[in-house]
């Protein structure tokens, strides 16, 4: 049945109702207050790439330093890597890359959209999206187009070789694993973790960061004796679960979704996701997968080093099975974007917006704010100590409400103002985001107490 544009509309409205913040409400603020906006803006941008701004870049490199730290520093079993973008063409052949990634595109043969087939049912048509739906445009029959980026290596053209910017971080982490394995004097079982970018020519990028072209993977590949996958599979599922919660984000928003057998990429035998609540769905954020021994098996046939390891007690030879972990930084980013944002109306009617993220993600963890720019200079002495230690941020500008405004919109958890009675009393007011409490607190241990709290929890 051909969808109408009622449907659509009940169907928008269903999904505002279960996420009351609207995705263009977000894009606005994120561009405004410099946290992501589209690549290369003054020309238009450019589909599927984003640049995070210096919001933007704190808060991504915030979250990256939790995941190594749980994922590398506090384990003794997993080291880190950090790999070339681009690898010898013929790991994507042993990969299976060449000859299995691609998604299947129609084209309209009115308008030249290009679509991906399997994600047309319910969509409007872009050009005429009262008329019809894309089901019922001019379309081609499907057919499979290659998601990896191309380039050229080599200075004249006769000479050039085709190359892969790489479409998932892991694949370096199996062609390293001898090496790594050996230099950080491993044993099976352990894990080899990496973060950085990827790249894929997606057929139809949207929803924000959500499908961008480029974007940046945390990836950590666990080897294991084939006996034990399973009971390191669940090891991994519960650990990265309490991950996402560990971040701030509500139990409601997250649930695990084991893939369907026809769902399967070529190298799993066995997938979970963790799905956050977008405000257009329930969508993807991580996938643990059990690789097999896909990886290690392809990658010894197509380079002809062996990648099999011996356990030194029993003496039996094996090929290391893998469980996988892979979470998608720009997508996570988003999700704690979503949801941290809040609209509060205060007592006597003001409103204000609220980015409400855990301490320990915020961009901006302290503000110092004197209460007039008389005071500017004993409040520029705390503000170089404190930025010693966090991202602190000064700001003597405008009244002192809508400074505390300014701080709230972009999710800085706390503000220290320096007063007229500051200089008596060597002592400050340190004012909490989401209460909006205030304590007094000696400027001798403001950093002592400003660390103890960003710290809570984490
Ligand atoms: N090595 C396995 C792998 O790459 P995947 O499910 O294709 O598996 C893992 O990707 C994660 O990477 C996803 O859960 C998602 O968070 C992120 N990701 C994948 N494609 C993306 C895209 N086009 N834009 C942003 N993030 C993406």
């Amino acid at each position: 049945m051909s969808d109408t544009v009622s449907d659509a509309a009940d169907r928008e409205t269903q999904d505002r109702d279960r996420h009351p913040l609207a995705m263009e409400t977000l894009v606005a603020l994120c561009a405004a207050r410099g946290f992501v906006y589209p690549a290369s803006e003054i020309y238009g941008g450019i589909a599927g790439f984003w640049d995070y701004g210096p919001l933007g870049v704190e808060l991504k490199n915030n979250l990256k330093a939790f995941w190594w730290r749980r994922m590398v520093r506090e384990r003794d079993d997993v080291v880190g890597i950090d790999s070339a973008i681009i690898s010898h063409p013929r790991t994507w052949e042993a990969s299976g890359h060449v000859e299995h990634f691609s998604d299947p595109m129609v084209d309209c043969r009115t308008c030249k959209r290009r679509f991906r087939s399997d994600q047309i049912q319910g969509e409007r048509c872009p050009e005429a999206p009262r008329q019809r739906a894309i089901t019922e445009c001019d379309l081609t029959e499907a057919r499979e187009f290659n998601l990896m980026l191309r380039t050229q290596l080599g200075a004249s053209v006769d000479e050039t070789t085709t190359a892969y910017l790489r479409p998932e971080t892991c694949q370096p982490i199996f062609s390293g694993f001898k090496r790594v394995r050996e230099s950080a004097r491993q044993r099976v079982p352990f894990g080899i973790a990496q973060i950085g970018k990827a790249f894929r020519n997606e057929i139809t990028p949207r929803n924000f960061t959500f499908r961008s072209r480029e974007f940046e993977q945390a990836e950590m590949e666990f080897f294991c004796h084939p006996g034990e996958r399973e009971r390191w599979f669940a090891h991994w599922r519960e650990q990265r679960w309490q991950f996402h919660l560990d971040l701030g984000f509500d139990e409601s928003l997250l649930r695990m979704r084991p893939h369907a057998s026809d769902e399967l990429a070529h190298y799993a035998r066995a997938a979970e996701d963790i799905e956050f609540l977008f405000p257009f769905g329930w969508q993807e954020i991580e996938g643990i997968h059990d690789r097999g021994d896909w990886d290690l098996t392809r990658h010894t046939q197509y380079s002809g080093k062996e990648l099999s390891v011996t356990d030194e007690e029993t003496k039996e030879r094996f090929m290391p099975m893998v469980i996988e972990t892979s979470v998608g930084v720009d997508r996570t980013t988003l999700a704690l974007l979503v949801a941290a944002y809040r609209q509060e109306t205060l007592e006597g009617g003001d409103e204000r917006t609220v980015l409400g993220f855990h301490p320990a993600i915020a961009p901006i963890k302290v503000a110092i704010l004197p209460l007039s720019k008389k005071l500017a200079e004993p409040a520029h002495a705390i503000h170089a100590d404190l930025r010693r230690h966090f991202n602190a941020f000064y700001d003597d500008a405008g009244n002192i409400g809508r400074r505390y405004r300014r701080q709230d919109e972009v999710g800085t958890p706390f503000c220290v103002t320096y007063d007229f009675d500051s200089n008596d009393d060597h002592c400050v007011t340190v004012r909490e985001r989401d209460t909006m409490s205030q304590q007094r607190v000696a400027i001798d241990g403001l950093a002592d107490h400003l660390r103890e709290l960003l710290e809570q929890d984490l």
